[in-house]
């Protein structure tokens, strides 16, 4: 098969993790005889620092001809501490989003049996958990109006959301719970919110072509404390942008480090695939930081994308297989015997050629 990427490192451990990715590309393609383009772009304050812009057209151009693209990270200190800034990485983020229409963002919680203890959650709590976001991306406030007023001393920001976005993000929901344990949970803040209410009283229609799903309706400060207590009883949960953003950092957390969780964005075209941690400026050039959520995101791309099922799952084993020897960057272990960013990657090519 042959398979076009478009690789976009981005900033921070951008870069580092999403190398370790591509030798991983590279090595499982050979493997299995598959012809791989790869093309780079820029993104984020690396693409202001080149053309101004956080992304410019040639990218935006280079997603559009492309099977796939593999993300790394956005973001800046030097933007964060400056909240007049007119122009931001993360603008660049939400562009992408945009423009090639990617508005469900898949994000799975995972926990691994070795890594039990390294949890900040009891062991009983969180064994066996499973758990997969399906966040709006498109939408909702992140989208919505927002301005100044009265000389800057005013601030608005609107959540907005269409019945239509509501539609096929449920849709996605509903079907994801379909294949795994038929139980979806509705997050929304329908207590207090109109847009939380058309949520709820859109998926409660849906629900009669769903039979089999049984549907729960949570309010999201509820869920922000379930998640934690008993995240073990959650299957698939769809959210809207904000929701999604918070409670999947949150959830993170649960596996023991945000360095493994990978995610996919997706919609009627396009895809893009990327872990869910940020840039990371305090690991940044030190080849410490995890490749794990790169290298899964590559993953979720083979299976998603092009549907190479054999290829994804002997990528997730090799990860499996780095974690239980050992084989782990600071973030998941004692420092003296802890792993740089390369020979994690390293140790998992190995473990693909030999298996
Ligand atoms: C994420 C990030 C982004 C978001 C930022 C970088 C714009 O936090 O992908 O979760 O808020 O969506
Ligand atoms: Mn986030």
């Amino acid at each position: 098969m042959k398979l076009k990427i478009a690789v976009l490192a981005g900033d921070g451990i951008g870069p580092e993790v999403t190398n370790e990715s591509i030798k991983v590309l590279n090595c499982i393609s050979n493997k299995f005889n598959h012809e791989v383009e790869i093309n780079e772009g820029f993104v984020g304050a690396i693409a202001i620092d080149h053309y101004g812009d956080p992304y410019p057209e040639e990218t935006h151009k280079l997603c559009l001809e492309s099977d796939a693209v593999l993300f790394g990270a956005i973001g800046d200190p030097k933007y964060d501490n400056d909240p007049k800034a007119k122009i931001r990485p993360e603008q660049g983020l939400l562009r992408m989003r945009k423009k090639l229409g990617l508005y469900a963002n898949l994000r799975p919680t995972l926990v691994f049996d070795s890594l039990l203890d390294m949890s900040p959650i009891k062991k009983e709590r969180i064994t066996g958990t499973d758990i997969l976001f399906v966040r709006e991306l498109t939408g909702g406030i992140y989208f919505g109006d927002r301005g100044r007023k009265n000389n800057d001393n005013y601030a608005f920001d609107t959540c907005q959301y269409s019945k239509d976005e509501i539609i096929r993000i449920a849709k996605i929901g509903f079907e994801y719970a379909l294949k795994r344990s038929k139980k979806l949970c509705c997050v929304d803040k329908a207590n207090v919110l109109e847009t939380s209410r058309l949520w709820r009283e859109t998926v409660q229609d849906m629900e009669k072509e769903y039979p089999e799903v049984k549907v729960s309706y949570e309010f999201v400060d509820a869920v922000a404390m379930r998640l934690v207590q008993w995240p073990s009883s959650y299957d698939v949960l769809i959210t809207s942008n904000l929701f999604g953003d918070i409670l999947t950092d949150e959830a993170s957390v649960i596996s023991g480090s945000m360095g493994l969780m990978p995610s996919a964005s997706v919609g009627s075209n396009n895809a893009l695939f990327e872990p869910i941690h940020g840039s990371y400026p305090q690991a940044t050039g030190k080849n410490i930081a995890n490749p794990i959520a790169s290298i899964l995101s590559l993953s979720m791309m083979l299976d998603h994308t092009f549907n190479l099922k054999e290829e994804a799952e002997l990528i997730n084993k090799a990860v499996e297989s780095s974690i239980i020897n050992g084989f782990t960057t600071p973030d998941l272990g004692i420092d003296e015997k802890s792993c740089s960013t390369q020979q994690v990657g390293d140790f998992i090519v190995e473990f693909i050629l030999k298996n």
